[in-house]
């Protein structure tokens, strides 16, 4: 187990599709596992293969509410998708900022697992949704950037320092 350097902007790998799986084996396992890692140690509620530096479509999420549990995601494919919403996000590949997006409100994905049997996951008006899609973005080349509700709605992210820290580095 291990965890990876994370990808970030202008990185080209982020611009590009990920190919789909073909051997559920041991180095797939090993793949997820240190995804897995990475995403937890980012902190991140979800992580791409693209965003690891590995060009297979793959994503792991893990919801707050869930710690413990990780969905991973083999060749999602995005069925359907309807409703809009306004949300708030952020991405582990372009640190310090968020931005707001128009994200469906309904999403649903056929995946595989890492055994290789598919399954199908509904997801309404939740962060699960909201997940499934900038992942399964991810895996398609595709950023939060690309889905702004507008051009200038980004800010970057001002992360508050205990008193303590910021005496040390002054
Ligand atoms: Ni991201």
């Amino acid at each position: 187990m291990a965890i990876l350097p994370i990808r970030t902007l202008p990185d080209p790998i982020l611009r590009q599709k990920a190919k789909r799986v073909k051997g559920f084996d041991k180095s797939l396992r090993h793949l997820v596992e240190d995804m897995i890692d990475t995403m937890r140690a980012a902190p991140g509620v979800g992580i791409a293969g693209n965003q690891v530096g590995v060009l297979l479509r793959v994503c792991v999420i893990e919801l707050p509410e869930e710690k413990g549990h990780v969905r991973v995601f083999v060749n999602p494919e995005v069925l359907s998708r309807s409703g809009q919403r306004e949300l708030e996000e952020g991405c582990l590949s372009y640190p310090g900022y968020r931005g707001k997006t128009l994200r469906s409100e309904r999403v649903t994905v056929r995946a595989m697992g890492l055994d290789g049997k598919p399954f199908t996951v509904k997801a309404e008006g939740d962060l699960l949704a909201h997940a499934l899609e900038h992942e399964t973005d991810h895996l398609n080349g595709i950023l939060y950037l690309d889905r702004m509700l507008s051009k200038d709605a980004i800010w970057p992210v001002i992360e508050a320092k205990p008193v303590e820290a910021q005496a040390a580095s002054e």
